[in-house]
C-alpha cells in the first residue's frame, strides 16, 4: 500500500504553531490564524495548512481510548477548528508521535495507530505530522533506528490509508536513519535535520541547528525529492526576530530553492511589513511550487558564496547565489548564466541589467536569477 501522492504534488504552504507559541495554544489562536490566512494575504499567496502542533491534546485519553482535545485550551474540539478552516478554503493539520508520549510529554500513538487515525479522520483534519519522542526501542530488539522508524511509519501510515480519508502524512524523525531514502510511498514529507533555531549561523544550543546548518545538510538530499515526497529541513522562523532582515530573505529564498515546505512559525496576527512581502512574494513562491519539484543543487562554493541551480517546468533555470559570510561579496555570475535573452532579478522584481560580469552579494544575503 502507498500513500496517495497526488494530495501533495509540491511542498505544502502554511503555518504551524510550533515555533512561536511552543506548548501554549489554544483554539482561539488557531482561529485568529485562519483569519489572519485570509486578511494578511496569505490565502491568495498560496498558504493553505493551518498546523496545529505539540499541546492540543488532554493529558490522559477517553475512556474509549481515544485522543481527545485539551478542555480548556480547546473547548469547542477540533472538528469545528476544521469546518471552520475547510470554510475558508483552507486546511487543518495536526499532531501525534510514534512514541508512547509526544515530546512535550501528552499521550501519543504508539500501539494506537488504528484508533488515532480513526479519531483523526473523524475531526476531518488533512495533514498529520507524526513526531519521534519518547519511541519504546527495547520493543523492538536487534533493529536500527531506521528499521523502527519503518515499522512505526508505516503503520500509521497504513492506518491512516484504512480510514479512507485523505490526510497528508509528515514524517518528523529528525533525519534519523536517512529517511530519505525509505520514505517515499510512505509519508509525503521527511524532516531531514534537527529542530531549526532562530538564528542564522554560528553556535546553537544543542539539539538545535542554525538556518546555514540546516541549508548544507538538506541541499545535498535534492536528488531524493520529488512531486509527492519532500525533503524537510523543518519550519520557517522569519519573523520571529532572530534573524536580520536580510537573514529572512535569505532563509526563505533558500526554502522556496530547495522546494521546501513553507511552513510559517511566526505570529501572523502580528505579521509586519517585511515579513509579509517576503512570504508573500510571488516570484519565491512560483520557483518553490514548480510542479518539477525540482530542489536547487549546489554547484561549487567560493570564498563563502554558494552557487546553486534549479531547473523549472517551463525550461526556465533558476540561479542563487548565497553569500554566507557576513561581508558583502562581488562574485562572477554563473556561466551559464550568460545566455540570450533577459534575465529576471527574482528578488527585486525586476529584469536585471548586466553591466558587468560579476554581481555583489550582500553579507548573509541571496541573489535569485531565472533565465530563458
Ligand atoms: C519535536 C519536533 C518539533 C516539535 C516538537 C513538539 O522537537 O521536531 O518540530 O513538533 O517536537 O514537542
Amino acid at each position: 500500500m502507498s500513500i496517495d501522492f497526488s494530495l501533495l504534488p509540491t511542498p505544502p504552504m502554511g503555518f504551524n504553531t510550533w515555533n512561536h507559541f511552543h506548548m501554549d495554544i489554544t483554539e482561539r489562536l488557531v482561529e485568529d490564524t485562519i483569519e489572519a490566512f485570509i486578511t494578511q494575504g496569505l490565502f491568495d499567496a498560496g498558504y493553505r495548512y493551518v498546523n496545529i502542533d505539540d499541546g492540543w491534546m488532554a493529558p490522559a485519553r477517553d475512556r474509549r481510548g481515544r485522543l481527545v482535545p485539551d478542555p480548556v485550551r480547546f473547548p469547542g474540539g477540533i472538528r469545528r477548528l476544521a469546518d471552520l478552516a475547510h470554510r475558508h478554503g483552507l486546511k487543518l493539520g495536526l499532531y501525534t508521535d510514534c512514541g508512547t508520549r509526544t515530546c512535550g510529554g501528552l499521550p501519543a500513538s504508539y500501539d494506537h495507530d488504528l484508533v488515532d487515525a480513526n479519531t483523526f479522520a473523524d475531526f476531518g483534519i488533512d495533514y498529520l505530522k507524526h513526531d519521534w519522542c519518547h519511541v519504546p526501542f527495547e520493543d523492538f530488539p536487534g533493529l536500527s533506528e531506521a528499521q523502527v522508524a519503518e515499522t512505526l511509519y508505516t503503520r500509521m501510515s497504513e492506518a491512516i490509508l484504512q480510514t479512507g480519508h485523505p490526510i497528508v502524512l509528515s514524517m518528523c524523525n529528525w533525519g534519523h536513519g536517512h529517511p530519505w531514502e525509505w520514505a517515499r510511498g510512505m509519508a509525503h514529507l521527511w524532516r531531514t535535520t534537527p529542530d531549526i533555531a532562530d538564528t542564522f549561523a554560528g553556535p546553537t544550543p544543542s539539539g538545535v541547528l542554525s538556518v546555514c546548518e540546516i541549508f548544507h545538510r538538506n541541499v545535498v538530499l535534492a536528488d531524493f525529492a520529488g512531486p509527492g515526497g519532500f525533503n524537510d529541513p523543518d519550519m520557517l522562523e522569519v519573523g520571529n526576530g532572530g534573524l536580520t532582515p536580510i537573514e529572512e530573505e535569505t532563509h526563505f529564498a533558500l526554502w522556496c530553492l530547495m522546494a521546501a515546505p513553507l511552513l510559517l512559525g511566526n505570529d501572523l496576527r502580528a505579521l509586519d511589513d517585511h515579513t509579509r512581502r517576503l512570504v508573500t512574494h510571488a516570484g519565491l513562491i512560483a520557483i518553490n511550487q514548480d510542479p518539477l519539484c525540482r530542489p536547487a543543487r549546489l554547484m561549487g562554493s567560493e570564498g563563502g558564496v554558494h552557487r546553486l541551480q534549479r531547473p523549472m517546468a517551463d525550461g526556465s533555470t533558476v540561479w542563487g547565489l548565497f553569500n554566507e559570510r557576513a561581508d558583502e561579496r562581488t562574485v562572477p555570475l554563473p556561466m551559464a548564466m550568460d545566455v540570450a535573452g533577459p534575465v529576471q532579478d527574482v528578488m527585486a522584481n525586476r529584469t536585471y541589467e548586466r553591466t558587468d560580469a560579476r554581481v555583489s552579494v550582500p553579507g548573509h544575503g541571496i541573489r535569485v536569477f531565472r533565465t530563458g
